[in-house]
């Protein structure tokens, strides 16, 4: 079925270039120590995806904070009582902590961390997208801006996206999916849901290559694949598993191969060798025949995050995000639906089957 409203047929998002920040000892150990006095004086947590570099990921282990994908970056920055947090990851996810934490200060290493999916999802568009279609409940993922958050009837992360949509299918809508188009197309297949899709992607899953990686598979039959479900179709079929950022690292800990190939952004690997060390961890391939990729396997938005700009943050202040009231409003309803749902899930209370 071919929608009503010309969605947009792929939108074209040029990424920045990588820049990742290089560090000596001393001044990775300079930067950290001075860094957590600043964060003890501002009564500061620091918030980490997976993707961000591993200075970042420790120093929020070693100061009591939580490196997760983005549901749990939600949930921990929500439920903990710091005045100010520190979100290093990219911007949807600084947004999220402010549109739970009015009260608290949010700030980030770089304001300037943006994500394709967000970037390829403007608020207007959306919002004709969902005028042309009022029989339709929307669903974003979670990487978009406040703005379509807020005219958006559920949010959801990867890691709960299947489930929600299948709740939603079996209490008989018909849905609205934005933006990330792979993601979509993954969902409406194991849920069987009548969904219109949104044409965004990640530059950095998108990437991922499926004829690469079944030669790479052959050349490592002890192997399990594992996928991102941003990644393109034919990548997912190829995998054993195919899950968030927290689910991947949960099959490297509990699945008996000694090696993985990973199609995710490589940032996962700090965190994946940490909770299954001796297990082999390879990139699933992004170059060879074909390959388009720029941000090979690591995201460049991801990247701006660093220990340097953080310093720079917490002494001379700024970077915080502020959202307009009416709209970080509108958008705690859709993010609190799939934080009750997720609740409910995991007391039971909502039974989905299979
Ligand atoms: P997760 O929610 O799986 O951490 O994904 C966020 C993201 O941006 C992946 O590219
Ligand atoms: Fe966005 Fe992709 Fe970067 Fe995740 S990896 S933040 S989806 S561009």
């Amino acid at each position: 079925m071919s929608p009503a409203f010309p969605v947009p047929l792929k939108p074209v998002i040029q990424p920045p270039p990588m820049v990742e920040e290089v560090l000596s000892g001393d001044e990775r150990a300079a930067l950290k120590a001075r860094i957590k006095t600043l964060m003890k004086q501002q009564d500061a947590v620091l918030v980490a995806h997976y993707y961000t570099s591993a200075d970042l990921q420790d120093l929020a282990e070693e100061t009591g904070g939580c490196v997760s994908d983005s549901l749990e970056m939600a949930r921990f920055g929500h439920a903990h009582p710091a005045k100010t947090l520190i979100v290093a990851g990219v911007k949807f996810m600084g947004e999220t902590a402010k549109i739970l934490n009015p009260e608290k200060r949010v700030v980030m290493p770089d304001l300037a961390a943006d994500c394709s999916l967000d970037l390829a999802c403007p608020a207007d568009e959306f919002a004709a997208f969902c005028d042309a279609h009022p029989d339709r409940l929307s669903v974003v993922y979670a990487n978009t801006s406040a703005a379509v958050k807020a005219r958006a009837d559920w949010v959801v992360t990867s890691g709960i996206a299947a489930k929600i949509v299948k709740h939603l299918h079996r209490q008989g809508h018909k849905l609205l999916w934005a933006p990330d188009r792979h993601l979509g197309d993954y969902v409406r297949r194991i849920s069987g849901a009548d969904m219109i899709l949104w044409q965004g992607s990640c530059v950095v899953h998108e990437a991922f290559k499926a004829e690469a990686l079944k030669k790479l598979r052959a050349e490592h039959p002890n192997a399990a694949v594992l996928v991102h479900p941003e990644s393109p179709a034919s990548v997912i079929a190829l995998a054993d598993v195919v899950g968030s950022t927290t689910q991947l690292i949960d099959a490297v800990r509990t699945l008996p191969h000694p090696e993985f190939i990973v199609a995710t952004d490589n940032g996962i690997f700090h965190k994946m060798h940490a909770a299954a060390p001796g297990k082999i961890l390879i990139e699933a391939p992004t170059a060879g025949e074909g390959a388009t990729c720029v941000s090979c396997a690591h995201c460049p938005w991801m990247a701006m995050n660093g220990l340097r700009k953080l310093a720079a943050v917490l002494e001379k202040g700024g970077n915080e995000i502020h959202i307009e009231e009416s709209i970080r409003a509108r958008a705690r309803l859709s993010i609190q639906k799939m934080l009750d749902f997720a609740a409910d899930e995991k007391a039971g209370r909502i039974q989905l089957g299979d």
